[in-house]
């Protein structure tokens, strides 16, 4: 493949529209979802824009991972520690199984408590008083805290090398 210094603007556009949506993903369900009782019935209105988004996502994540695959990448940059350097593909790796674990956790708590009938479908049956009876509810909400701990390290990680190593690493996720 030839030699790059940027990823290709599909991926970058994709990169930042995906980053945005999963960053109100979590605000939405941390901020709206979690504090709002199932009784609330405006809950039902959160819950629908929750599990489209939700969706979209997924189905944006899979379009990114073959672009990613079949386009030419930047050469990966060194951060001076081995240790890091290894672990860094595992992290972006882990992305991609965080959010297939949100989604497939949210879609089965979903279909335990019969959301697609209510939420989509609007049969007027209530919700159940609490998803917390789902196990895959407890999934969910672990996956989204490990997901919010694996953005702060990503972060973290880009800043190191924008502001201490200046190695331009924030130009290559951008358009030319
Ligand atoms: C990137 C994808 C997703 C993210 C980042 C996300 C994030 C979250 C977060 C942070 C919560 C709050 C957890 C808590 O109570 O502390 C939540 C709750 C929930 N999510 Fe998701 N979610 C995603 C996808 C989905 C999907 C696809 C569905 C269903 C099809 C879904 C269904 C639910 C349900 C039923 C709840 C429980 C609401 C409640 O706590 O009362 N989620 N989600």
């Amino acid at each position: 493949m030839t030699q790059v210094s940027r990823y290709h603007p599909l991926l970058a556009a994709l990169h930042w529209l995906l980053a945005l949506m999963i960053i109100a993903m979590l605000a939405i369900g941390f901020f709206a979802l979690a504090v709002t009782p199932n009784t609330d019935p405006h809950k039902i209105d959160v819950l629908e824009v929750h599990m489209a988004a939700g969706m979209l996502i997924l189905a944006l994540m899979m379009i990114r991972f073959i672009v990613r695959m079949c386009t030419a990448r930047p050469p990966r940059l060194s951060s001076g520690s081995c240790f890091l350097d290894r672990i860094t593909p595992i992290a972006h790796y882990g992305f991609y199984v965080l959010i297939l674990l949100m989604v497939g956790s949210g879609y089965a708590t979903g279909i335990l408590a019969r959301l697609p009938a209510i939420v989509f479908a609007r049969s007027g049956e209530p919700l159940p008083p609490s998803f917390a009876i789902f196990p895959t509810w407890t999934v969910h909400r672990a996956v989204a805290v490990m997901l919010v701990g694996l953005i702060v390290l990503h972060v973290i990680a880009v800043c190191y090398h924008q502001f201490i190593k200046k190695d331009g690493l924030f130009r290559r996720m951008f358009f030319r």
